[in-house]
Order: C-alpha cells, then structure tokens, then sequence
C-alpha cells in the first residue's frame, strides 16, 4: 500500500487521481488519502505527484501517515477526477508541520 504524507496538504495537485488505475483515493478539503483496503500497491501514483508526498507504506516512519489514510478514506468522499489545483499550492510546497496547522 502507497501513502498520502504531510506535503499534499494544501498543494492537492491531484495528478494522482488521474493515474490510479482503482480510483481509491478520498478527498478532504485540504489534502488526498489513499484507501488501504483499495489500493492494489502498482506503484504508479508515486512519481506523479508534484509534491512528492506519495510512498510506499514500507518506508521507516509512517506509522501516523497510515493510520491517518486509513481513518480519513472511511470517511471522506471518493475522489475520481482531477481537477484545477489550489492557486497556492506552489507556495504550499515544502512548508514543514502542514499537519498541525493545515491539515482537514
Ligand atoms: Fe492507486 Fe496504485 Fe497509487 Fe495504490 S499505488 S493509490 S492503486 S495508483
Ligand atoms: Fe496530493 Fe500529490 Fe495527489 S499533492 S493530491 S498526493 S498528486
């Protein structure tokens, strides 16, 4: 399984939404999660995001980042199309502790 991290948040480019050949992830309003349950682990989202927030859930130090896509993929709505990213994500990029501050 493949995670969303810190970085999507407030850069939501969704390129991921495009490539995801299971249409697993869920859109918060802020920031994408991926579905555990859903993902078929094919790798192919991961170097699409311009944020780089995508990785494999194998990587050291993801404990949260699981367990928040697994939490929030329960309840957030599905997202299946791409649309236009927010006007600042740019700006957003590489901003560190998103989480406390921006994350919904
Ligand atoms: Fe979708 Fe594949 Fe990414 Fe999983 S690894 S979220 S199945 S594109
Ligand atoms: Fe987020 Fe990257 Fe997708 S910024 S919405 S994980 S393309």
């Amino acid at each position: 399984t493949f995670v969303v991290t810190d970085n999507c948040i407030k850069c939501k480019y969704m390129d991921c939404v495009e490539v995801c050949p299971v249409d697993c992830f869920y859109e918060g309003d802020n920031m994408l999660v991926i579905n555990p349950d859903e993902c078929i682990d094919c790798g192919v989202c991961e170097p699409e995001c311009p944020a780089e927030a995508i990785l494999p859930d194998t990587q050291p130090g993801l404990e949260s980042w699981i367990k928040l896509n697994a939490q929030y993929a329960e309840v957030w709505p599905n997202i299946t199309s791409k649309r236009e990213a927010p006007a600042d994500a740019k700006a957003f990029d590489g901003v560190a502790n998103k989480l406390e501050q921006y994350f919904s």
